[in-house]
């Protein structure tokens, strides 16, 4: 599994973060997070709001460009450790500035710079998914919609929407989307993991979303189950982060597999894999256990991703390239 290259389509930059890097900048910071750290070094959490309070606890340490930039080199190191050659990562201007557009330019700035870096010394190629976050409300997300709408190019290319998904309703997020859109922007939203079939429904129809981040509950509606391997929406699958956040009480209940053979398109990822305890590589392990997942199909989920990236065609080309290489 390590050799084989992958591609990620759902990774949060500070949700990314080895906890041993926030853990430095409290240190340096002389701020005390060890509320959000268990005995053993990792993050500390009950449930998914209370992954969501350590989620921002652990942002809060995050406070400059170069903050970023260090960040972004630890994520795509461990990224690539686990051979992943193409990763689209959710950035949040909220952590970045709190969505202020001028402080946005100079994190982005930062992260860029580093990605660029990885991208010569690991051969990683990074892309950028500016996310709203749902529970921060509709209008600090219209100000994210304009940082991702100023900064649209070839390396921020989609935008999209992560948070509580039990508050607030995707229709309230419409504004935002629509402007991501007109800036040419690739959409995904967060839907169907704390919220049911009805949530993926709500955001198909009022955001426009080509894929859908998570969507795993889409299984409790056979005529949505449907509906997806019809009309090709992209499901952002993250087992290890639905079993660690409770959603599934184990692999063997998970329903990847069943959707994979309903003939909906689903993609790989881990989310947040320090706070799971995952790596890209696990998640093909187990996948291979527990549904004897074979090369095959490993190969087609990256095809998959690879036509779902917001990437440029050359790019994808390029992608392409590296994939046929091995
Ligand atoms: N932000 C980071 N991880 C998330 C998840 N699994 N669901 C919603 N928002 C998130
Ligand atoms: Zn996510």
């Amino acid at each position: 599994m390590t050799e084989m290259p992958k591609l990620e389509l759902h990774l949060h930059l500070e949700g990314a973060a080895p906890p041993a890097f926030i853990r430095a900048q409290a240190k340096r910071k002389n701020t005390d997070l060890s509320r959000i750290f268990d005995s053993d070094g990792g993050y500390a959490y009950r449930d998914f709001p209370d992954f969501l309070r350590v989620y921002e606890a652990a942002c809060t340490v995050l406070t400059s460009p170069q903050d970023f930039h260090d960040l972004t080199l630890a994520v795509l190191e461990q990224s690539a450790e686990a051979g992943v050659i193409y990763t689209e990562a959710f950035l949040s201007p909220d952590f970045c500035g709190g969505g202020d557009l001028a402080a946005w330019r100079d994190y982005l700035a930062a992260i860029e710079a580093a990605a660029q870096l990885a991208e010569a010394q690991m051969g990683i190629t990074l892309r950028g998914c500016v996310t709203c976050i749902r529970h921060f409300g509709p209008e600090q997300a219209r100000r994210i919609a304009i940082c991702a709408q100023e900064t649209a190019g070839q390396f921020i290319t989609g935008f999209g929407i992560a948070g509580d998904e039990t508050q607030l309703h995707p229709r309230d997020f419409s504004y935002a989307f629509d402007a991501a859109r007109e800036a040419g922007l690739g959409l995904t939203a967060h839907a169907g993991e704390w919220g049911g079939p009805g949530s993926v429904y709500d955001a198909l129809t009022h955001l426009h979303v080509t894929r859908i981040g998570h969507g795993v509950r889409a299984i409790e509606d056979p005529a949505l189950v449907e509906q997806l391997a019809e009309t090709g929406v992209v499901l952002e699958v993250c087992p290890g982060s639905n079993i660690a956040l409770g959603l599934y009480r184990n692999w063997k209940s998970h329903p990847i597999d069943k959707l994979y053979r309903a003939g909906v398109q689903v993609t790989v990822s881990t989310d947040d894999p320090p706070f799971f305890h995952t790596t890209l590589n696990n998640e093909y392990a187990r996948l291979a256990d527990t549904f004897g997942w074979e090369d095959h199909d490993f190969a087609a989920i990256n095809q998959t991703a690879l036509q779902a990236a917001f990437c440029d065609p050359d790019t994808r080309a390029a992608i392409q390239k590296k994939l046929e290489a091995t």
